[in-house]
């Protein structure tokens, strides 16, 4: 054919005419995360002596689990700042169906350095182990599919306290992430989406 490039004309007369249609993803916009994360050191002074290998077991395991991967501010849309790393994240995740008229459910990756006001300062090491291998929230609710506990259920006692004891001894960083958001009403915060849904 001559003029292949001709064939495209009606294709984007249709697109115009269909202007006004409702688009589902006419607001979304793809990502690429494919940044390799490294875990925050542990502060020096927050940890004793003696725990020192239980302490880099916990980055060892926290780097290999991909925490960051989510709680870590812009991350989850390939553009981490380590600055604020594991600090929580103000990219949130929907959890439920993004592409009906309604807008979804929005949750934002928490704090998880140890500060008493916004992260997991105030958490005790058996809350932490639960929120982490069962996805159970400190007051004993039981978390939506978002925070992938089922990877790190059959952590070992050992190494689900070796996170903690990490978790415990990094800088606290004083960061709010953004409150959750109810599906139905509309997030001011961007957010990311994993597919949930399956074939009937
Ligand atoms: C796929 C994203 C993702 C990954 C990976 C992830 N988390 Fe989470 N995590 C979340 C979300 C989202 C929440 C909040 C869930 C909620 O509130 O319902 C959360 C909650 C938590 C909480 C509870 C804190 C709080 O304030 O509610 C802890 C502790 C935690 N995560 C630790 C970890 C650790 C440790 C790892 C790695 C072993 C990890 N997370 C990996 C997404 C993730």
């Amino acid at each position: 054919m001559r003029y292949p490039h001709l064939l495209f004309i009606p294709i984007l007369l249709a697109a115009c005419a269909t202007e006004q249609a409702y688009d589902p993803l006419a607001d979304y916009e793809e990502v690429q995360a494919v940044t390799i994360l490294d875990a925050p050191a542990a502060a020096p002074g927050r940890y004793a002596p003696i725990d020192r290998d239980r302490v880099a077991r916990g980055e060892y395991l926290v780097e290999l689990l991909g925490c960051g991967a989510c709680h870590t501010e812009g991350a989850l849309a390939g553009v981490p700042d380590m600055s604020l790393s594991l600090a929580g994240s103000g990219i949130g995740i929907a959890y439920s169906n993004p592409l009906g008229t309604e807008f979804p459910g929005v949750v934002y990756p928490p704090n998880i350095t140890p500060d008493d006001e916004t992260g997991i300062g105030l958490w005790s090491d058996q809350q932490l182990a639960n929120a982490i291998r069962a996805g159970i929230g400190r007051h004993g609710s039981r978390r939506i599919a978002t925070m992938p506990w089922q990877g790190y259920a059959k952590l070992s006692d050992d190494d689900v306290e070796a996170i903690v004891s990490y978790l415990k001894s990094l800088e606290p960083v004083l960061r709010q992430v953004p409150a959750d958001v109810e599906p139905g009403q509309r997030a001011s915060e961007p957010f990311v989406y994993f597919g949930v849904y399956r074939s009937r």
